[in-house]
């Protein structure tokens, strides 16, 4: 596939087909994952693959427990004072779906980065996180290229660690993201996004 035919497919999928997913295809998408670009020219990420319903529900048990008590009716219906917004609509969309788009996804890829603890002090002590981020964006493409889609969530706070510690993650390493790999159903409802116009996000030279 053309690389903007892959970047113009991809988006981010909730709901699968129920078919599986060939290993080889995987190893390929995680291969490209490995050519992202690296701040210190070690690329030490590794990843963990969950495959089993035992080994996600044992993994998620706490996004289990967040989506189910979500009421997406009454947060979507809620009086507010200005019109829902497409995020509004999203995160009531997202949110129930929290749990069933990594536990019924194929595949559950978790990239772990070699990082004790986030330093967010200056942007470049934040390389690692940024590193890691491309990897995961080549992931999403290279998915898209193989037809496939991602669903991804990030461990909400304190569940990192517990997570972590579930999987028997080293200390050294930290979790960036969940990420559910699968034929996406072509029948899921596409939320309306805001698409920004690039000519509107330009400066040339300064700011103002
Ligand atoms: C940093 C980051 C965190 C995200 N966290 C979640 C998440 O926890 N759960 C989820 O369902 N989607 C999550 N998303 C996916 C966004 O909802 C999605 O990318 C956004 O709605 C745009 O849609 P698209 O990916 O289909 O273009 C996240 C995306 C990013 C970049």
């Amino acid at each position: 596939m053309e690389f903007y035919e892959a970047v113009n497919k991809r988006h981010t999928s909730r709901e699968w087909l129920d078919k599986d997913v060939d290993f080889e295809v995987i190893k390929r998408i995680l291969d490209a994952g490995n050519k992202a670009p690296t701040w210190d020219h070690n690329r030490n990420w590794q990843y963990i693959i969950l495959r089993t319903e035992e080994e996600k529900a044992y993994a998620f048990e706490y996004a289990k427990r967040f989506a189910f008590k979500f009421d997406a009716e009454r947060y979507l219906n809620a009086p507010r004072p200005y019109p829902i917004t497409l995020g509004q609509k999203m995160y009531g969309y997202a949110v129930p779906r929290q749990y069933t788009m990594l536990s019924t996804a194929p595949y559950v890829i978790i990239p772990v980065f070699r990082s004790k603890k986030l330093n967010g002090e200056t942007v470049s002590k934040l390389n690692p996180f940024a590193t890691i981020w491309c990897v995961i964006e080549n992931i999403f493409l290279a998915a898209a290229a193989e037809g496939l889609s991602c669903s991804m969530r990030i461990p909400l706070n304190e569940k990192h660690d517990i997570v972590k510690e579930k999987l028997k993650v080293p200390p050294t390493y930290m979790i960036p993201v969940f990420i559910g790999i699968g034929y996406p159903d072509p029948k899921e409802t596409i939320l309306e996004q805001y698409h920004p116009n690039v000519e509107e996000q330009l400066h040339f030279g300064r700011w103002k």
